[in-house]
């Protein structure tokens, strides 16, 4: 594979540190210009990663091309470039549908949607694939976990998950602050937040079998602590919020696409 990326910005520079941090990788790279100076510094970093003189370079000498570039530059950007038919285009651009990926970029046949997170640069954490493609779930599941879908509907419902980050770091700091507001040392508390939750993390790869409800019910002891807590934050309707949150993102990706 001969892999190009258009625009060279946070997701696509994680991909890149990702796919070069694997032992012996030798695929070759050739970056837009555009950002200069992430370009530069992957290439200086990796040595089978380059930077092309423009967009139109980089498709020229790629045969799979990444879309790393903001939805509003992609509409001014991608329908002045020379795509082949045979070019097999990746798009990263988690707002736009695979159909309006196709209306700009011509006589394009193969055209995949995926969608990684940042964490691809340390090889963690999932990547959505639609539709099923052996190569991107060959490519991706190197990086992480891949998970191809076989409709758009799929794609939009998985993606909706991935707004939930920042709310869950702040249900940590939640914890964090409680911990310090009754005495624990900011550095202590950070670091038994992050190690129990870390720990935590494991314990659906670890229990394949348990579905999420089921570790809950095990985690909440009859009587105890966490069935107190749990139980109060159902009655004060949190977890309905959250779930009609997530219908909110739900409307407002599938308006968009
Ligand atoms: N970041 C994420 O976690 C994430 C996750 C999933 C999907 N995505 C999707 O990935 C895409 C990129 O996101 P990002 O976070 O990587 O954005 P970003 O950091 O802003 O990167 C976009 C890059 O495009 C470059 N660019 C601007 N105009 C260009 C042009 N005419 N030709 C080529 N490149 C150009 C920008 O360069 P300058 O800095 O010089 O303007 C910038 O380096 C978005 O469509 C987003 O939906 C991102």
């Amino acid at each position: 594979m001969k892999l190009g990326f258009i625009g060279t910005g946070a997701l696509s520079s994680a991909i890149v540190t990702g796919l070069k941090s694997l032992p012996g990788e030798k695929t070759s790279v050739v970056l837009s210009p555009r950002n200069e100076e992430i370009a530069a510094g992957l290439a200086a970093e990796f040595p089978d990663v380059r930077v092309a003189v423009d967009n139109q370079a980089v498709l020229d000498d790629c045969d799979t091309v990444m879309l790393g570039v903001r939805p509003q530059i992609a509409h001014d950007v991608l329908p002045q470039l020379r795509f082949r038919p045979d070019h097999h285009v990746v798009s990263l651009i988690a707002t736009f549908s695979r159909d309006e990926i196709a209306a700009m970029i011509g006589p394009v046949k193969r055209v995949t949607k995926a969608l990684p997170m940042p964490m691809i640069a340390i090889r963690m954490g999932p990547t959505i694939i639609f539709p099923p493609d052996a190569d991107m779930a060959a490519f991706f599941g190197r990086l992480g976990t891949a998970i191809e879908v076989a409709s758009e509907s799929e794609f939009d419902a998985l993606s909706v998950a991935t707004a939930t980050y920042a709310s869950y770091f702040k249900y940590l700091e939640t914890i964090h602050g409680w911990l310090k507001d009754n005495g624990v040392d900011d550095a202590k508390g950070r670091d038994y937040v992050a190690s129990l939750f870390a720990a935590l993390g494991q314990a659906p790869e670890t229990t394949p079998d348990s579905s999420f409800a089921h570790l809950a019910a095990d985690y909440a002891t009859r009587g105890g602590i966490n069935e107190q807590v749990l139980r109060e934050l159902t009655e004060h309707g949190t977890f309905d919020q959250f779930r009609e949150s997530l219908n909110g993102i739900h409307r407002r990706i599938t308006a968009v696409s």
